[in-house]
């Protein structure tokens, strides 16, 4: 290794550690101070990172993932994976069976291709309306959501009111790192992740609505690609003022 890329390596060992301390700190806090507190994960990377950081410290925070029912299996077996390497099961949550039926039935089942109206259409039943009964009751909700991932994500908080959903208390543990501090706490841990990543998919949602993206393109430029940046969020992150 070059003397460069030492101190390269080392500073990012530092920020790693100094981050992954302070989403710690945080969550401890609100397992204390919020709970019932829950964990969404969709099992993306920034995902992973938060999972291990709860099952290392042991901390009663529940881990849910809502599966849409058009999950790549490459995401599901990385469920199986999590209950071997971590003993952990996820609660998963599925879509209404009435409302997905009347939905696909009048819609079809790809209509999300035709218009953002549908495909916002297609979210709420799938995602939308399963977040919502796996928030019921609860104090507080964690993300992985990370500021830099998006333009719609711009000046992200670590904390906020979620109004859009009843106004429970919102964490973003990750909302300040950055990609690279994410894989190199990836690497550190040895924290299982998606195949998927390795096959040029950084953001990982639904199979018909995810694709691999090309060098030098946007970490989120694969999702929803037929769409304009700006309407890029699928109605389980609407920010009110
Ligand atoms: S999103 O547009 O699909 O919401 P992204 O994939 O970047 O965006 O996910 C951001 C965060 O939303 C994830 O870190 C996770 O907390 C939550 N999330 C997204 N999809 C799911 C899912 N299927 N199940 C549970 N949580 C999810
Ligand atoms: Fe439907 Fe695509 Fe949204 Fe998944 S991401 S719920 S398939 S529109």
């Amino acid at each position: 290794m070059s003397g460069e890329r030492a101190v390269d390596e080392a500073a990012l060992h530092e920020s790693v550690s100094r981050r992954s301390a302070a989403a710690r700190e945080l969550l401890r806090a609100i397992a204390a101070d919020f709970s019932p507190a829950v964990f969404a994960s969709s099992l993306g990377a920034e995902d992973m990172v938060l999972t291990d950081l709860i099952v290392r410290e042991g901390l009663p925070i529940a881990i849910f993932s809502l599966d849409t029912g058009r999950l790549p299996v490459e995401t599901h077996e990385l469920m199986a994976t999590i209950r071997r390497h971590y003993g952990l099961t996820l609660r998963l949550y599925y879509p209404r069976h009435d409302l997905l039926e009347a939905w696909t039935n009048e819609h079809g089942i790809n209509a999300f291709y035709e218009s953002v109206e549908l495909r916002k259409g297609c979210c709420q039943v799938r995602k939308v309306e399963p977040l919502q009964r796996a928030l019921a009751g609860q104090r507080s909700w964690i993300t992985g959501m990370r500021a830099q991932q998006a333009s719609t994500r711009d000046g992200l908080p670590l904390r906020s009111v979620d109004t859009a959903n009843g106004g429970l208390e919102k964490f973003n543990p990750l909302a300040e790192w950055s990609e690279r501090e994410v894989w190199a706490y990836i690497r550190q841990h040895g924290v299982p992740y998606n195949a998927l990543h390795d096959r040029f998919y950084p953001s990982i949602g639904c199979a018909p609505c995810t694709r691999a993206v090309a060098a030098g393109e946007d970490v989120r430029a694969g999702r929803w690609w037929w769409e304009n940046p700006e309407s890029k969020e699928c109605g389980l992150h609407l920010r009110r003022p």
